[in-house]
């Protein structure tokens, strides 16, 4: 093997592509939407979601979204999230990345910055060296943030879940997720090469057509097929 090659060849790395948004602004399905656009192109394409995403991940999933953690308090509950997102990294997106597949996630570390800030008002420095220590370089490169009005999102939210108990968050008061969706918009605002806004007030066929297109420009078109 030629391992002067070998030092200069970079391995190589799928793609790492995430949704966020606040509740009931279809993330799921337009989750399920892409990846299969990206299979019928042949490429390898591992959807999964957080909290959650593997097995240890998932049953810390059960835990935070029963509101058992929510007493320890914000920076705790945001710890909690990171401990599930490490599991997840290590576990299903990291290998996935390193094989060389998609990995299309139902919200990553935007959420934490989005949730737990707003919910307990956590500090950016806070926030910024635990996504540091969490995530490391394992990095979206392409994130899109599904924007709707609270309410139309809430209703939404509502409505799908039927009789069900709402969960811990979907519990919280309208000024709360209204400063999600602030919060969403700034972290797309501020990271424009990462970030597109997606008016999520629309049909799903035309956010999936927007959401398409996106991909192909900013990740397809240097991906050697
Ligand atoms: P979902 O799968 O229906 O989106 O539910 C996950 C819930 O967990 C949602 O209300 C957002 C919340 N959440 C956080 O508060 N922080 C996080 O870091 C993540 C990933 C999710």
């Amino acid at each position: 093997m030629n391992s002067e090659k070998a030092a200069h060849t970079p391995a190589p790395r799928g793609r790492f592509i995430t949704f966020e948004g606040g509740e009931g602004a279809g993330k799921s399905t337009q989750v399920q939407r892409l990846v299969a656009a990206l299979q019928a192109r042949g490429i390898e394409t591992v959807a999964t979601r957080e909290p959650g995403g593997s097995p240890n991940a998932e049953a810390l999933r059960k835990v935070l979204l029963s509101g058992l953690v929510a007493p320890l308090g914000p920076a705790a509950e945001a710890m909690i999230f990171c401990a599930a997102r490490i599991d997840h990294i290590d576990n299903l997106i990291a290998p996935a990345l390193a094989r060389g597949a998609f990995v299309v996630c139902d919200r990553f570390a935007d959420s934490t910055r989005a949730y737990q800030g707003a919910l307990g008002k956590l500090s950016d420095q806070f926030i910024d060296g635990l996504e540091r220590v969490t995530i490391g370089d394992t990095k979206p490169d392409l994130t899109f943030m599904l924007d709707l009005p609270a309410e139309e999102g809430l209703a939404r939210a509502g409505k799908r879940r039927g009789a069900e108990a709402v969960d811990r968050f979907e519990a919280e008061n309208i000024d709360f997720h209204r400063a999600l969706r602030t919060s969403f918009r700034a972290i797309a605002e501020k990271n424009p090469q990462r970030c597109v806004l997606i008016d999520a007030t629309r049909t799903m066929d035309e956010i999936a057509a927007d959401i398409w297109h996106a991909t192909e420009q900013r990740l397809l078109l240097d991906v050697r097929a």
